[in-house]
């Protein structure tokens, strides 16, 4: 059974249990300014879960692709990866945790013919006033009494910290107004010996790769409040995530995911170009493997490698990818590209179109890195001039902690990239710097995420209800042919891109901000309706549409409605939340604009408290 197998097995095993299939969302999210790649298949659904209506109803499914940044430094290992595809399926205040379950039981042992043997679960003890799960217990020891295996022994419970999930971790962790839950995991159990280095006795939560996670079923019926609380949502959701590559590792039995048929003819073509071994260089090849896979998809949504955001995580990917595949002695990295493109088209087909982009952002970046190589050298070579510095025969050099320290910020190299060029530094003294620097990150980054529509703040609500005033405004004034391609919304402040190669000059934009003032001052309703696709388009909506298993639509209203489209101001695909009424957006002010690249403008706007 192949990868794309496993997929068509998800998708109609849920489409005959009454689900819609939902595309797979950009890697690179909309209008979600809290968190730079989308990192599971809930992560565009945050507003159904929270209790607006999905248009294509309460049951969904799709295949969605991830990329997880803080698995950088797992990827090596037998089962992380930066990037992977996540089945998922969804119910939005259908369907709980009675039928949930037992799907996914019947979905492993049925559908991919895994032995019940080999399962393990987990489930949620409880935490504060959440109660310890015990429905999810009896269900699970059902199902394994069911198929004739006894359940003592099969079914642990584990703390917040293992089985909760929400996007921001456990439960201290979530901001207030995010959603989550407690979950239970399924684990696969492979013939290996239990590796006494991770602990006395083996469990399913156990890192020794004995166990794998394969799947997890979020109750997600719970949200943060302000004071800290938890309180009942809406709805009660399931929100069910499972990790393809591990799936197929179970499939195939094979405890090491880039031995399985998805990444081995991947590994292959390293193992060619190199002249070396996967046995003896496995973590090497998981690494480099793992980066250039990340990479490419990466590349192939449109980010370049820069020193902020998406773009930094690109440059890091490829230039540790770089540093081990350099390691290996590898030479030439364009026929491990055509490998991953190959091995990726069935499911992602634009990969092929988009096969020269990516080369090339890959090839420049490595040129970059080699001048940046180059440079951080001659930078030490000319501060250390005429001194003894360490021992030149063995080619070590030390440099101070200092110097090592601005290698890294302003060459961007890491303390390995750093070591590799054959200096040593005072590792210890590094580390604090690093720790102090990661610190004002970590606040920045904290900052960035209560700001951000996610938390569904009034003033993150109004700000987009702006955006769609501010979006039929600038085409109103520049032309038809002008459309969003992006937007960032904080409590701060409105960010909305457009394609528009030239400045807009001063009349336009003050232009612009009259029409949108204008709108807020006649105080429109804003409604939005289900629509079947078609009918959404016809009826002139406009916005990111791209969804193209979606046969039904959520079409925002500014003004009017479907049976009086004249009368309205804005009409526009989109999964809101918005507010009620324009008024309520009291004033409106462009900040800023700025030139953004590649025939592209963004406008910063701010609405008066
Ligand atoms: N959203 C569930 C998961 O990522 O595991």
């Amino acid at each position: 059974m192949t990868a794309s197998q496993i997929i068509q097995k998800h998708i109609s095993f849920f489409e005959k249990r009454g689900h819609k299939r939902i595309s797979n969302s950009p890697l690179v999210p909309e209008n979600d300014p809290t968190t730079l790649f989308t990192s599971s298949g809930m992560q565009p659904l945050v507003p159904y879960l929270l209790g607006e209506p999905h248009p294509q109803g309460k049951r969904l499914a799709n295949v969605q692709n991830c990329f997880r940044a803080q698995d950088i430094d797992e990827a090596g290992d037998n089962r992380h990866t930066t990037f992977f595809r996540m089945l998922g399926n969804w119910s939005l205040g259908d369907y709980f945790k009675k039928e949930q379950l037992p799907w996914f039981f019947e979905f492993l042992t049925k559908e991919l013919g895994l032995s019940a043997k080999k399962l393990y679960v987990s489930v949620f003890e409880g935490y504060q006033n959440i109660p310890r799960d015990e429905e999810s217990e009896t269900i699970w020891k059902g199902l394994f009494e069911g198929a004739g295996i006894d359940p003592e022994g099969r079914i642990f419970y584990y703390s917040a910290e293992k089985n909760w999930w929400s996007r921001a971790g456990e439960p201290e962790k979530m901001p207030s107004g995010e959603p989550g839950g407690p979950d239970s995991e399924v684990f696969y159990e492979f013939d290996v010996k239990h590796d006494l280095k991770y602990g006395k006795k083996c469990h399913p939560n156990c890192q020794c790769g004995k166990f794998m996670e394969i799947g997890n079923s979020v109750f997600m019926q719970y949200q943060k409040k302000g004071d800290g609380a938890f309180v009942q949502l809406p709805q009660r959701n399931v929100d069910f995530g499972g990790g393809l590559e591990r799936l197929l590792a179970a499939v195939e039995n094979q405890n090491d995911i880039f031995q399985t048929t998805l990444f081995n003819s991947i590994v292959r073509a390293i193992e060619l170009t190199t002249g070396k071994s996967y046995r003896n260089n496995s973590r090497l090849m998981r690494i480099v493997t793992d980066h250039f896979v990340a990479a490419a998809f990466i590349a192939a949504s449109g980010v370049a490698p820069s020193n902020k955001e998406q773009g930094y995580i690109l440059r890091r990917l490829i230039r540790r990818g770089l540093d081990n595949f350099y390691q290996l002695e590898g030479k030439e990295i364009t026929p491990i590209l055509e490998l991953i493109v190959e091995e990726y088209k069935e499911t992602n087909l634009y990969l092929v179109e988009k096969f020269e982009k990516i080369k090339g952002v890959l090839l420049e970046e490595e040129e970059a890195y080699k001048k940046t190589l180059h440079q951080a050298k001659r930078y030490i070579e000319k501060k250390y001039r005429g001194k003894q510095i360490g021992d030149e025969l063995k080619g070590v050099t030390e440099v101070s902690s200092d110097d090592a320290f601005t290698l890294y910020t302003t060459h961007g190299l890491s303390p390995t990239q750093i070591k590799s060029l054959g200096y040593t530094f005072d590792e210890q003294a590094f580390a604090e710097k690093m720790k102090a620097h990661q610190e004002v990150s970590r606040k920045g980054m904290v900052k960035k995420f209560h700001g951000g529509l996610a938390d569904h703040q009034e003033k993150t609500i109004r700000g987009h209800t702006a955006t769609h005033l501010l979006h039929q405004a600038i085409r109103d004034v520049l032309g038809k042919h002008v459309h969003q391609t992006g937007s960032n919304i904080t409590t701060d402040r409105i960010r909305f891109d457009f394609n528009y190669d030239k400045k807009v000059i001063d009349e336009e934009l003050k232009k612009i901000e009259e029409i949108v003032n204008q709108k807020i001052k006649e105080n429109l309703a804003v409604h939005f309706e289900i629509l079947p696709t078609e009918e959404a388009k016809k009826v002139g909506a406009i916005g990111l549409f791209e969804d193209t298993y979606q046969d039904k639509s959520k079409i925002y209203f500014i003004g009017g409605s479907t049976s009086s489209p004249q009368d309205a101001y804005s009409v526009e695909f989109c999964g809101g939340p918005h507010v009620d009424f324009t008024g309520r957006l009291k004033r409106f002010k462009i900040i800023k604009q700025e030139n953004i690249g590649r025939g592209q403008r963004r406008i910063y706007a701010a609405l008066e408290n």
